[in-house]
């Protein structure tokens, strides 16, 4: 338990972060990763460069020092993130590596104004936070690996199938080694996948969401291909799953995770609107297909937009479930479809177009590019949608929608 002047010296120095608060994380990065290189197995190099982890750690750190005497607030939070963590294997022996490090990028972008009794209060309240981070990560590590056909660690998987969707999506069905039971997930839940491509000095880690119904006796992701453009070099993993990684390869993979999930009561009246932008729609398609097998009478309005129809997957698949199930309804949003190419939208997803496909009583779930997902989540608070009905997951660290 830290103590009143402790306390107060954190909440105090909170406006100071929030000032520095990324040049910190930056500077604890470079530090950090020169003393300990061999983490660099495990953070994504391209958040680095791009600055997107330095902002999530950072905006952490902040949420965290606010709240440093009733962190209890901040649990749900904390959980998605460990949950990250979780999959990606961090260890509580990590922790002081990371503590160390950020101190020591404090008292170097604050200088002079980072007094020793700051410095000594934040190295009190980074154990604190830490030690709740540790103790809900453990929580996860016991269940993942207890639950019928759990793991702890990576788990090694042969690829049985490689099938392409579109121009730019291929998914991988994927069976453990092992041939054993693999544990069950929540649709929306994602695994995490460990590879060390030829010519790469580190493993890279990347998150893949499940793509279908659980219950399966393989799990299956379905990876968008990051091509390089201009200035943007290749992504690394996605472009190795793709181009590499062949049928009856090995991947290995960690214990499916995540809190962005279908959260359906049995008794819900509120129909169910699923929207997706490009490979945002794995998510969406395993809860859609979950509903169905569970649910089938539920009203549920799957919509997914693409830029056009070579880049649209899985469309004959949602073509059949809509002919199956009249509870379903679908549309299709092109950004630009090609010649002699039909939608049901052209260009992009708006408030208008929304209020004639689906009801505001409804829960809203969305996966997509970020500027996708604040289009949508903007037409959904102008229309009225309360936030607890309004469900989304970033495929990359958090960002803000606002
Ligand atoms: C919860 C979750 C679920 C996800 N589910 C899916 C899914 O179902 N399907 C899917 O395809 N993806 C999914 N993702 C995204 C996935 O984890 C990877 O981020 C994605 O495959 C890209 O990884 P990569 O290694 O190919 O690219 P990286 O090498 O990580 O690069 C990422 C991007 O950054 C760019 N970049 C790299 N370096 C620079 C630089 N110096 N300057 C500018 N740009 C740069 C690259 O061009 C690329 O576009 C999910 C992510 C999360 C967090
Ligand atoms: C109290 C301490 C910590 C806090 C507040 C924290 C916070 C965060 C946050 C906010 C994210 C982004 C989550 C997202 O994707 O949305 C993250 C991701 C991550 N964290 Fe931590 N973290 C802590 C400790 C650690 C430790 C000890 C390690 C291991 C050395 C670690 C390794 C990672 C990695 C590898 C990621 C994924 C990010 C990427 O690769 O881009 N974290 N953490």
């Amino acid at each position: 338990m830290l103590d009143a002047k402790t306390i107060e010296i954190i909440k105090s120095t909170v406006p100071v972060l929030e000032v520095h608060g990324q040049t910190i994380t930056k500077q604890f990065y470079e530090t950090m990763f020169k003393n300990h290189p061999e983490l660099l197995n495990v953070f994504n190099h391209a958040n680095q460069r791009q600055g997107k982890q330095p902002t999530a750690l950072a905006n952490a750190v902040y949420a965290a020092a606010a709240h440093i005497d009733r962190l209890e607030e901040i649990l749900p939070v904390v959980k998605g993130i460990a949950q990250k963590h979780r999959a990606l294997g961090i260890l509580p022996e990590q922790y002081p590596i990371v503590g160390e490090n950020l101190l020591a990028a404090i008292k170097m972008v604050l200088g002079d104004a980072a007094t020793d009794e700051i410095i000594e209060a934040w190295g009190q309240a980074y154990g604190v936070i830490a030690d709740v981070f540790i103790s809900v990560e453990a929580e996860m590590y016991q269940a993942a690996e207890q639950q019928p056909g759990g793991w702890r660690g990576f788990r090694r998987f042969v690829v049985d199938r490689k099938v392409k969707e579109s121009d730019v999506i291929t998914s991988f069905y994927l069976k453990p080694e092992d041939g054993k039971e693999i544990a069950n997930y929540v649709p929306g839940q994602y695994i995490t996948v460990r590879v060390k491509p030829e010519g790469q000095a580190f493993t890279h880690l990347r998150h893949y969401s499940l793509s279908t119904s659980p219950g399966h006796a393989y799990y299956r992701i379905s990876v968008k291909r990051e091509e390089a453009i201009a200035d943007k070099p290749a992504g690394i993993v996605s472009t190795y799953l793709h181009d590499a990684v062949q049928e009856r390869d090995i991947l290995e993979l960690s214990a499916p995770a995540g809190e962005f999930t279908l959260e359906l009561e049995p008794s819900s009246q509120h129909p169910v609107v699923l929207i997706s932008g490009g490979v945002g729609l794995t998510p969406m398609v395993s809860m859609l297909e979950t509903l169905l097998e569970q649910n089938p009478a539920h009203d549920v309005v799957y919509i997914h937009a693409a830029r056009n129809g070579s880049q649209h997957a899985m469309r004959a698949h949602i073509h059949q479930l809509t002919e199956a199930h009249p509870s379903l309804r679908s549309y299709v949003v092109y950004e630009a479809p090609a010649a002699g190419e039909s939608c049901d939208k052209n260009g992009y997803i708006d408030l208008p177009w929304l209020q004639t496909v689906a009801d505001s009583n409804a829960d809203f779930y969305f996966c997509g590019p970020t500027p996708f997902m604040q289009a949508v989540n903007r037409a959904l608070k102008q229309w009225g949608v309360p936030a607890e009905r309004i469900h989304f997951e970033f495929f990359g660290p958090a960002d803000s929608l606002d």
